[in-house]
């Protein structure tokens, strides 16, 4: 397992990387003012400018939708990356490798440099499969094999498809040359090793579907057999460069033919995948044979925001729709679309495009059932309509679901749908609804406190508390925020040259991530030039308000006849005469 990336490497990459570059190298920035505008990329609007990169800062942010982050959240989000991922995208743009802290499992921790190995490694094997397509002795039957399920030599190019040959060591007399190969061949999955010592190869006269990450780098395999021995497919195991529960088939061609994803078809296989893309229908992904896991649907929703997924029409496509609706539940957030599409009895994307075309294929995929009406046409059919207690039944059933949805325009909707079903008031619904679904909601009526004003600054403005002497007093006050406040100066004022987005990277994934990035994105109405003076005349205001409570706690002790001591005495002298002075 690789170790974890320092955290002062990130923050060195995030301080030497200028985020405006890095947005206008992916969309056309243009600039207004202090900042940078654009159209937002995160939702559908027609505004050119409510996207807004601030170089000082560090931090873009939209009006309209309200997205923002920092460097790194923009890769993650427009790149569809993972935070791993987007700090290597930095790191390669100024020619750095990432270390990597050694962590401290029995393991020993695969490098850096070994994992870009394991790519190179799987991009030659790639190669080698792909050349044995044409040249291996068995490349006849191959080939008639592909042309019996109609794909031709651009599709099978498109998805880079090979031969693994027979025999138990062709891979491996080829790739493992060394101890240190062999081992990294089995690390990848692609040999396993013998009991006795020793290995041979996973794949054997299979042909061979690359797995490819978001980048374009080959991390596993699926190998079909060519007639009805089982398994059908054989898959990579899970490897170091390999999860399967994270990763789709064909996500990344999807991507290289259309930058801007209208919506993605989730089907079930490889050879879906690949026929779809015969007939001209780009824009479709296999789950590798597992269930649609919550991981897949907020991967999906990153590169679009329309995604159906297409199942069997008989009882087990339903019933691993309806997985599929409970993992998706929390990312339906409004402005995505999910829905869901029932293949007639016995056919799969693969047979029913062959059999009927593209265009009959597509009404379909148009034709596919919203979520809400899947949601509570599945919840009819389990409650029966005429009993007594139908309506608590279905009320029963729908609201642990729709708790899932996040605070939206479409679960308002959806709740209405429910409120009309049972035949009751809204404010029936509500008592029906659990408590936890009330606090859940975000904190958006920001009222003003001087501690939220006193942070917002700080995050909109980090340059202004560096080098401050540390204030002692506020180690020991207890008002809501001060520990956070504290934790902010801390970083504040060691660091010179701070940006916004810098600053909530240590941040990031914490509980109070939210909070902060509401507060340096909110419009706190203070003029620019009187940043600072607002922002030191709330830590005054915190530091008189210490004085006070000392001197009261001081007074309070010696009303009630308790004998100060003279340190105490002294020191309540002392701070009456500094309460004079302020
Ligand atoms: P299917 O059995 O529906 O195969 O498995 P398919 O996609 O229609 O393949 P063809 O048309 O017969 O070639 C669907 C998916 O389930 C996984 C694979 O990812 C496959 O694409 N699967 C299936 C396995 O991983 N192993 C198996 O043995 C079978
Ligand atoms: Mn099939």
């Amino acid at each position: 397992m690789a170790g974890r990336i320092p955290k002062n490497f990130i923050d060195d990459l995030i301080s030497r990387t200028d985020i405006v570059d890095v947005i206008d190298s992916r969309l056309k920035l243009k600039k207004k003012g202090k900042s940078y505008r654009a159209r937002c990329p995160f939702h559908n609007g027609n505004n050119d400018s409510t996207f807004s990169v601030s170089p000082d800062q560090q931090f873009y942010h939209c009006f309209n939708c309200g997205v923002s982050g920092n460097v790194v959240s923009f890769l993650m989000d427009y790149d569809g990356i993972e935070f791993v991922d987007a700090v290597e995208v930095l790191a390669e743009q100024l020619s750095i490798e990432v270390p990597r802290e050694e962590s401290g499992h029995t393991q020993p921790a695969t490098t850096y440099v070994d994992r870009k190995d394991l790519y190179q490694l799987m991009a030659d094997i790639t190669r080698f499969y792909q050349q044995q397509l044409r040249t291996h002795k068995h490349s006849e039957k191959v080939i008639n094999y592909l042309k019996s399920r109609g794909l031709s030599g651009e599709t099978t190019k498109h998805f880079q498809i090979g031969y693994a040959p027979d025999g138990w060591d062709e891979v491996r007399k080829k790739f493992a040359i060394n101890k240190q190969l062999e081992q990294q061949l089995i690390d990848a999955g692609m040999l396993i090793s013998k009991d006795s010592g020793g290995s041979y190869d996973r794949f054997r006269d299979r042909l061979m579907f690359p797995i490819v990450d978001r980048r374009g780098r080959v991390i596993g395999f699926g190998g079909r057999v060519f007639d009805d021995t089982t398994p059908k497919y054989l898959n990579s195991p899970e490897t170091p460069i390999f999860h399967k529960g994270k990763e789709l088939y064909g996500l990344y061609q999807v991507k290289q033919h259309e930058k801007d994803v209208k919506r993605i078809l989730v089907v079930e296989g490889y050879m879906d995948v690949v026929a779809l893309g015969q007939f001209d229908i780009h824009y479709a992904v296999a789950s590798l044979g597992t269930a649609t896991t919550p991981d897949h649907i907020q991967l999906l929703f990153r590169q679009t925001s329309e995604v159906i997924c297409c199942f069997d029409g008989d009882s087990a496509g339903r019933t691993a729709a309806w997985r599929a609706l409970e993992n998706a539940l929390p990312s339906i957030q409004d402005g995505r679309t999910l829905r869901f599409m029932f293949l007639p009895d016995g056919e799969d994307p693969d047979s029913l495009v062959q059999k009927e075309g593209k265009a009959f294929f597509e009404k379909l995929v148009d034709q596919a059932m919203p979520l809400s009406d899947f949601l509570y046409q599945h919840l009819l059919t389990q409650v029966d309509m005429r009993s007594a207690d139908s309506k608590s039944k279905l009320a029963q059933l729908a609201i642990p679901l729709l708790t899932k949805l996040p605070d939206s325009v479409f679960r308002q909707m959806m709740e209405t749908r429910l409120i009309s079903l049972l035949g009751i008031e809204k404010e029936g619904l509500k008592k029906l609804l659990p408590a936890p679904t009330k606090l859940e909601k975000r904190p958006t009526s920001k009222k003003i406190t001087p501690m939220r004003l006193a942070i917002s600054l700080l995050l909109q403005n980090p340059q202004m508390a560096y080098q401050l002497d540390e204030i002692p007093e506020f180690k020991e006050m207890q008002i809501p925020g001060l520990t956070l406040l504290n934790s902010l100066l801390e970083i504040c004022r060691d660091t010179p040259h701070l940006s916004t987005g810098l600053l909530l990277e240590h941040w990031r994934e914490q509980p109070q991530e939210k909070q902060l990035i509401a507060l340096a994105t909110w419009n706190n109405q203070v003029q620019e030039d009187k940043y600072e003076q607002v922002f030191f005349d709330i830590l005054d205001n915190f530091l008189s308000l210490h004085l006070t409570q000392r001197i009261e706690f001081l007074k309070q002790k010696s009303r009630q006849g308790e004998v100060l001591t003279t340190e105490e005495t002294v020191q309540l002298a002392q701070l009456l005469k500094e309460q004079k002075q302020h």
